[in-house]
């Protein structure tokens, strides 16, 4: 199927099928495609959970807003977190860059507001997004991007220190009796003549 194609299937669903099983070898592309995601200068400022634990979803359910059903329902749930501990990122940049992103990075490190910096870190985060819905409808897969988490929750049931969860990602295979799905649901968009200039 083309992107075109894929992009006007995927939808964000809204109930998943508990019963039906992810094949594993799905998620390890998913989590191979994730770490592939792009970002500005190649900061990759983040992390990727993969919760498959039924436990361990139920108590992120719990702390998920509107998305309670979404996260106990579906086969996985990818967290997505940014480094919120700046000292922490800095080890990995010190270790694990190579000298000349190393150096790009410390320069906008020193020329921005710690605040103006976390927000330029998050927005990386996003585009990892973008590729995981992306990636889940080329591999057959349902998801739902769900920015209705408590993170503070999230950061204390994942252990996390130096990481802060922003938003999660459930996967799997929708309902059949999704309100939510393609067939019921057309896209809604806004005009494409409003969105799309070409010059
Ligand atoms: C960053 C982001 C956060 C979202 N958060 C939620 C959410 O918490 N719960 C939910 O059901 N849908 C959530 N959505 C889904 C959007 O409402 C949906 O993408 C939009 O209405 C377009 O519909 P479509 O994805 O079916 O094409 C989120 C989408 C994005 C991109």
């Amino acid at each position: 199927m083309d992107i075109l194609e894929l992009m006007k299937k995927r939808y964000s669903a809204k109930k998943y099928n508990a019963d039906k099983a992810i094949p594993q070898e799905k998620i390890e592309a998913l989590k191979e495609v994730l770490y592939l995601s792009p970002s500005s200068i190649n900061v990759q400022p983040w992390k990727f959970t993969f919760v498959q634990n039924t436990g361990v979803k139920a108590q992120l359910a719990a702390v998920s807003m509107h998305n309670l059903e979404k996260v106990n329902q579906a086969q996985l749930v990818v967290v997505f977190s940014v480094a919120d501990d700046l000292d922490a990122f800095q080890q990995i940049v010190d270790t694990q860059f190579p000298e000349a992103r190393r150096n790009w990075y410390n320069q906008i490190r020193a020329s921005k507001p710690e605040a103006d910096l976390k927000i330029w870190l998050s927005q990386q985060v996003y585009i990892a997004l973008g590729v995981g819905l992306t990636a889940s409808i080329a591999l057959g897969l349902d998801s739902t991007a769900m920015e209705g988490i408590e993170s503070d929750k999230y950061k204390e049931i994942l252990n996390m220190t130096d990481f802060k969860p922003l938003f999660a990602m459930a996967v799997g295979y929708g309902a059949e009796d999704d309100f939510n799905r393609i067939e019921v649901m057309p896209k809604s968009r806004r005009l494409l003549d409003s969105v799309i200039e070409s010059i």
